[in-house]
């Protein structure tokens, strides 16, 4: 064991050394098809596959996800992401408006028998319109559709975190996934370690390693509690 290495609580709290974050994951599922709604959707909504223009998908990718923490595949080395976003069974599509790109639906189909929602999201301005709705019936749909072939699934999972937008667990409960396990995250803070920038996701105060804490006067008051 590692020496002062944090012992997770499993009936408490762990605390845990500056400079990090973390998240309680909830891992998500459909088992079939479920029947698919009309919903509504505008007349400028495109979606488009994209399989090789990287700097259009980190674009989009940083502005879907920057607010909410999100760095892996933004520093992902390029032959790597390229690697992925060619991949036949890798389905990564942009919702466009006249306006540009305005959300990101990736399904992963890699592993037999499942399709994973790898990346699902709006960009902030986005958010409430109607264009999340869309998306995810659209990622529904495709998850399904190899049914009755060789690549049929009979899983559609993903997993969402507290760092993500707070609709973001209602909405895929909403949409008929069922939670199915938890986990707690834990991570190097990422605009401690450089991959994002500073000023992102200022709602999650970033607390340095070596942070200068002012001393405070002894208080007679005990501790917050939430
Ligand atoms: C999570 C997120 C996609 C939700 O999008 P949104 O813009 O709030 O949602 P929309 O306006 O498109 O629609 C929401 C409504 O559609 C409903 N809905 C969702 N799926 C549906 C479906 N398949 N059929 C019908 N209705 C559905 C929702 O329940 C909600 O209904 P309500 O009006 O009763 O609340 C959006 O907040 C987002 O992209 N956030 C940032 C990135 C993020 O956190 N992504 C999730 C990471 S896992």
């Amino acid at each position: 064991m590692i020496p002062d290495a944090p012992v997770l609580n499993l009936n408490g709290y762990t605390s845990l050394p500056p400079g990090k974050i973390a998240a309680v994951v909830t891992y998500l599922e459909m088992s079939a098809r479920p029947r698919l709604k009309t919903v509504p959707r505008r007349d400028d909504w495109i979606l488009e596959r994209i399989r090789s223009d990287l700097p259009r998908y980190r674009a989009l990718f940083r502005r879907v996800g920057e607010p909410w923490l999100w760095f892996s595949r933004a520093v992902m080395p390029e032959a790597a992401l390229a690697a992925i976003l060619a991949n036949p069974d890798v389905e990564a599509l942009i919702l466009r408006d006249s306006s540009g790109d305005i959300g990101l639906l990736e399904l992963d189909f890699r592993d037999a028998g499942q399709c994973k929602l790898q990346f699902f999201g709006v960009v902030p301005e986005a958010v409430g319109i109607g264009a999340g709705r869309h998306l995810i019936r659209e990622g529904i749909r495709r998850a399904f559709r190899r049914r009755g072939t060789a690549k049929s699934v009979a899983r559609f999972v993903l997993h969402t975190c507290s760092l993500d937008h707070p609709a973001a667990l209602p909405f895929y409960l909403k949409a008929g996934f069922k939670a199915v396990r938890r986990a707690i995250e834990v991570a190097d803070d990422p605009r401690i370690t450089g991959h994002l920038a500073p000023t992102a996701a200022p709602h999650i105060p970033v607390i340095q390693p070596k942070a200068i804490r002012p001393r405070r006067a002894p208080s007679a008051r005990g501790g917050v509690h939430r």
